[in-house]
């Protein structure tokens, strides 16, 4: 994919969005209320980054101060060094400290609406201090220590985050894995992370059914049984009452270790450099990469982003939701670590957008009076499906700012949340960032930045973003290239779980400055910046496809189908999807006698396929479309011509083709190569 780095672009849009006065929204005020304040600020954050950082730094707790706020030594980066702080301490303790520990911190409705009415929780400062206190002795006992790393499978229940922040009082790195995974991503999760302790529960609601966590635990346990990865303690969280198996001596209820611990727990003084997190994401090879985050720069970075992104301020009535799952970095960073320290009380919901109607979401912001909302482009595209009939039916006006994450959102999605969700009023903050960067990097402010549908705008404070070519000179306005960020920021990941390799080879070597040599980070996607500085992201440039605002290495899709006794090759690429906005295509040879002789069984086969990933991966990777075919185009060298096959994918609206002869695509790659020659 090496020369696929000046990417044609071809969107182009005119229309621009000048930000509104604060008193027009009813909000307080704007933390950055003109562009010309934005463009000090951000020059001194990247001339100055020592200065601007230690000075947000210092809103917040430390146990010692720092001695010097940044060491680089590209790929590795140091902030707030020899500083000693505590995640939890700051979410919570330090909320308390100040008088506020009857303020709700966290709000939650469950799925179920028994009645017609919803399950409402809330947790103060005070609970929240208490429940992670009690919480964290449970593991102590049960020999969790500092830096061990504590794997936490649930759904969206209020124990999800006094878990990991549990394990953040106590210096223990969690390890969250995402409800929708099945048993085999926990296997090979544990295993990497080498984490004997696993906090779950019984199941989660999705839809109005369970999802049966607890179980898909166990089938884990069993394989790992008898390894170095056995895994000791299973803590789970009575959810929905679903029956569960039980191994005594291993498994153990949330609410009796919590209820046995003493209340009293104070807050491990960590290092700036320990490890907070790790959170695994798909990479262009098959295994997933163990994210590492560590625990002053991160802290620091998400609380000036929640602030100054979704212009969060205390005492004036905000109420904020993000819809994401805290499976996904965006939970950790939006939902928990840069909610708490602001003071604004963050509402999780545990379940589906349309159950018990497609109007879920919007029922929710009017009854909770939600003030800033942040979900994903492929939920918008969807609320645009179900119909403008639903925001239509209730009073969204306590919203006051709106934000997208996790994939590029096509204009059209952009206008319509612009006017049903936000009534032409609320700024839309589109703002990119990944699970590596740990916070947003490049988005718009609320109240100064004039919005251009499809675009994140502009970089965020201490993040120097450019569009280069595979030589690291910078391309011209327009021009697509690759996404680099050529200085740290306090917020990046720093290192990939055991394999400093892949941390280096992935991130630090594709591109450098050509002046010094120094690597460049390598963010995966490719993107353009038009004449007026703001960036336009186009998509990943590797082998990474983004379903649903979720990233899925082909590769892993691509070994979950070849693991099919009846599957020789497969290759699976990204095509357009309507509501998620990349499918997944997968193109398959098979094994002679597994191919199908008839409509019925071909479709039985894909239906087979389809299930196995789905059980191998999780439902999110199931194939959208699958393809039987003779032989796979490769070039001569024998790579698969994934591009070849993304516009065969692409020209492809019929997904139950019932064609039952194989085709043969080698073909179009001799058509190509002759083409080319
Ligand atoms: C994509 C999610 C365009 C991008 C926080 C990135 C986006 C990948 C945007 C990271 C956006 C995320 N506009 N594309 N606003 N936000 N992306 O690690 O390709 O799940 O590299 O982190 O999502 O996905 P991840």
């Amino acid at each position: 994919m090496s020369n696929e780095s000046s990417i044609e672009s071809t969107l182009q849009e005119l229309r621009s969005f000048p930000p509104r006065s604060s008193a027009d929204l009813g909000m307080a005020a704007w933390h950055v209320g003109s562009m010309e304040q934005y463009r000090q600020m951000h020059r001194r954050s990247v001339e100055d980054p020592e200065g601007f950082w230690a000075e947000v730094a210092s809103d917040l707790h430390w146990f010692q101060p720092w001695s010097r706020v940044l060491e680089w030594r590209p790929p590795d980066v140091e902030w707030f060094v020899g500083g000693r702080t505590n995640m939890c301490y700051n979410c919570v303790d330090r909320q308390v400290a100040g008088g506020h520990g009857g303020e709700t911190a966290i709000a939650w409705e469950g799925e179920p609406m028994p009645g017609g009415k919803p399950e409402l929780r809330r947790l103060t400062y005070a609970e929240l201090k208490e429940q992670t206190s009690r919480l964290a002795n449970a593991l102590r006992s049960m020999g969790v220590k500092k830096g061990d790393v504590v794997t936490i499978y649930m759904g969206m229940v209020p124990e999800l985050p006094v878990a990991m922040l549990a394990c953040a009082r106590i210096g223990a790195a969690h390890s969250v894995i995402f409800g929708g995974f099945s048993s085999q991503a926990i296997v090979d999760r544990v295993h990497d992370a080498q984490s004997q302790v696993i906090i779950t529960c019984d199941g989660a609601w999705r839809r109005g059914k369970v999802v049966p966590l607890k179980e898909n635990v166990d089938t884990a346990c069993a394989e790992l049984d008898g390894t170095p990865a056995e895994v000791r303690h299973v803590v789970t969280v009575k959810r929905c009452g679903n029956e569960v198996a039980w191994r005594p001596g291993r498994d153990v209820w949330f609410a009796d270790v919590v209820a046995a611990a003493s209340d009293s727990c104070p807050c491990e003084p960590m290092d700036a450099e320990d490890m907070l997190f790790l959170l695994y994401t798909s990479g262009s090879t098959g295994k997933p990469k163990g994210i590492i985050h560590t625990t002053g720069g991160y802290m620091v970075y998400t609380y000036l982003t929640s602030k100054l992104v979704f212009n969060l301020i205390p005492d004036t009535g905000q109420l904020y939701w993000c819809t994401a799952d805290i499976g996904w970095i965006t939970g950790h960073s939006y939902i928990v670590y840069g909610l708490l320290p602001n003071r604004v009380p963050t509402l999780m919901y545990e379940g589906a957008p349309n159950f018990p109607g497609e109007d879920r979401f919007w029922d929710i912001i009017e009854r909770h009076r939600v003030t800033q909302f942040y979900t994903a482009p492929t939920a918008i595209r969807a609320f645009m499906k179900w119909g403008s009939q639903h925001p239509e039916a209730h009073d969204l006006s306590s919203l006051k700012v709106l934000g997208t994450v996790g994939e590029p959102i096509n204009p059209e999605a952009w206008m319509w949340y612009h006017k049903a969700i936000g009534g032409e009023r609320c700024p839309i903050v589109d703002t990119w960032w990944q699970t590596e960067t740990g916070g947003q990097l490049i988005t718009p402010l609320p109240g100064c930045t004039p919005t251009k549908p499809g675009s994140c705008t502009l970089p965020f404070f201490g993040a120097d973003p450019a569009i280069v070519n595979d030589q690291g000179e910078e391309q011209e306005p327009n021009k697509g290239g690759l996404l680099v960020l050529r200085k740290p920021w306090p917020g990046m990941l720093r290192g990939v779980r055991g394999d400093r390799a892949r941390f280096i080879s992935t991130y630090f070597s594709r591109v450098h400055d050509p002046k010094t040599g120094e690597p460049y980070y390598f963010t995966g996607d490719g993107a353009r910046r038009d004449a007026d500085g703001y960036f336009w992201i186009m998509g990943r440039v590797d082998d990474v496809i983004n379903v649903s605002g979720h990233r899925l290495g082909t590769m892993e899709v691509e070994s979950a189908l070849v693991s099919h006794a009846g599957v020789v090759e497969a290759a699976v690429v990204g095509m357009p999807h309507d509501i998620k906005g990349t499918g997944i295509a997968a193109f398959v040879t098979l094994e002679p006698s597994f191919k199908p002789y008839d409509k019925a069984s071909t479709d039985k086969l894909k239906d087979d396929l389809a299930r196995h990933v789905s059980r191998l991966i999780g439902a999110i990777a199931r194939p959208d479309m699958i393809r039987f075919t003779d032989a796979l185009p490769k070039t001569r060298s024998g790579k698969i011509m994934r591009r070849l096959l993304r516009s065969v994918a692409a020209g492809d609206s019929n997904i139950s083709q019932d064609t039952t002869t194989l085709e043969d695509l080698s073909v179009l790659a001799k058509l190509q190569t002759d083409e080319e020659g």
